[in-house]
């Protein structure tokens, strides 16, 4: 493997993934890159139908895409297929160009999931036609609303998924084994301090999602979590099939690079997309005709500092 591609793979295993999962797997050879599938990570209770798996593989493909040029390579995309999880999912050619100047490596190694409160602020009219005027890949978009009604309905409507998905044993064991403690050295997964908690704190958390017992808790966090959001930027696409799942993983990849451009603070919640059809109360009130396909909560941190950044697989880990 060269250098330049060594770095773009180094930049793109940092791409955010459902419950840190990172489904992806490439494989370098002669002058192409191969991405595909690493079907272990399919969660079979929290995502049967593999939505949450796609977006995630979408967003490590947009990395790919965005970052070579950066990286001094020019990544051509032959064919892309979704239909089948064991075959390889693109085949990139790759070509030596002029690096460009680095951006979106740089705002992808800062970014990060943000699950604190927010300040409640507004968000600004230039910030939202920013988002709002995103260029998307084709089928998909971005609807960014700030309406507080819709917002509390979110809000209530999250709740309400949340607690579907806890009454669920299955569901609620395969995330609480996916919940990893401090000293663990996993890299895959999501460590107590990315759920905000201290070692004990991240421990009764486990407990609670393992047993059931005490999740409205973890519910109620959430509601408040989204009513004190500036924002939520919604993804959504014309259909409902894995082919625009993986290119709604793109455009959640582009929005939350933005995002961290504008210096807000964001965080991702699966809950509304997956239980039942609660998704199309919100598109009803949004006046759209297209799928939500994910939702992400944006503002400005009540407290100063960052989270710490959650582990990645290293570059040979994801070399198949
Ligand atoms: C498709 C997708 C779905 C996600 N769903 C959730 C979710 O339901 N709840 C949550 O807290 N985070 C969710 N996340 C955020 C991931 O847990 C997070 O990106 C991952 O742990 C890596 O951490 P980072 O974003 O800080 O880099 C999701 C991310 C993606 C890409």
């Amino acid at each position: 493997m060269t250098e330049k591609i060594e770095k773009l793979i180094q930049l793109a295993r940092l791409a955010p993934s459902v419950h840190n999962t990172q489904p992806w797997r490439v494989l370098v050879k002669d002058n192409t890159l191969n991405v595909s599938v690493h079907e272990p990570s399919v969660l079979d209770h929290g995502d049967p139908t593999l939505r949450e798996l796609w977006l995630s593989v979408g967003c490590f493909m947009y990395c790919l895409e965005q970052i070579s040029p950066e990286c001094g390579l020019q990544l051509t995309p032959l064919e892309t297929q979704t239909s089948n999880l064991s075959s390889v999912v693109c085949t990139y050619t790759i070509k030596q160009i002029e690096p460009t100047a680095p951006k979106i490596s740089i705002l992808l190694q800062t970014r990060r999931s943000d699950r604190r409160l927010y300040a409640k602020d507004p968000l600004s009219k230039k910030n939202k036609s920013l988002l709002q005027s995103l260029i998307c890949p084709e089928g998909t978009a971005v609807s960014v609303v700030d309406d507080k009604v819709i917002l509390a309905k979110a809000a209530s409507l999250t709740a309400t998924g949340l607690r579907m998905a806890f009454s669920m044993p299955d569901f609620r064991k395969e995330l609480s084994d996916l919940i990893i403690a401090t000293n663990s050295r996993q890299n895959t997964g999501l460590y107590y301090y990315a759920l905000n908690r201290t070692r004990v704190g991240g421990w009764m958390e486990k407990l609670s999602i393992r047993t059931g017992i005490n999740t409205q808790k973890l519910v109620q966090n959430d509601y408040d979590r989204i009513l004190n959001s500036s924002a939520l930027v919604f993804i959504l696409s014309d259909g409902d099939t894995p082919k625009y799942w993986t290119s709604a993983g793109k455009t959640y990849m582009a929005a939350s690079i933005k995002i961290e451009d504008l210096g807000l603070a964001q965080s991702t919640t699966a809950a509304l997309v997956e239980a039942g059809d609660l998704h199309e109360e919100i598109e009803n009130l949004i006046g759209t005709k297209n799928r939500i396909q994910a939702v992400i909560r944006i503002g400005t941190p009540r407290h100063n500092g960052r989270p710490k950044r959650t582990p990645r697989l290293s570059v040979s880990e994801i070399s198949t």
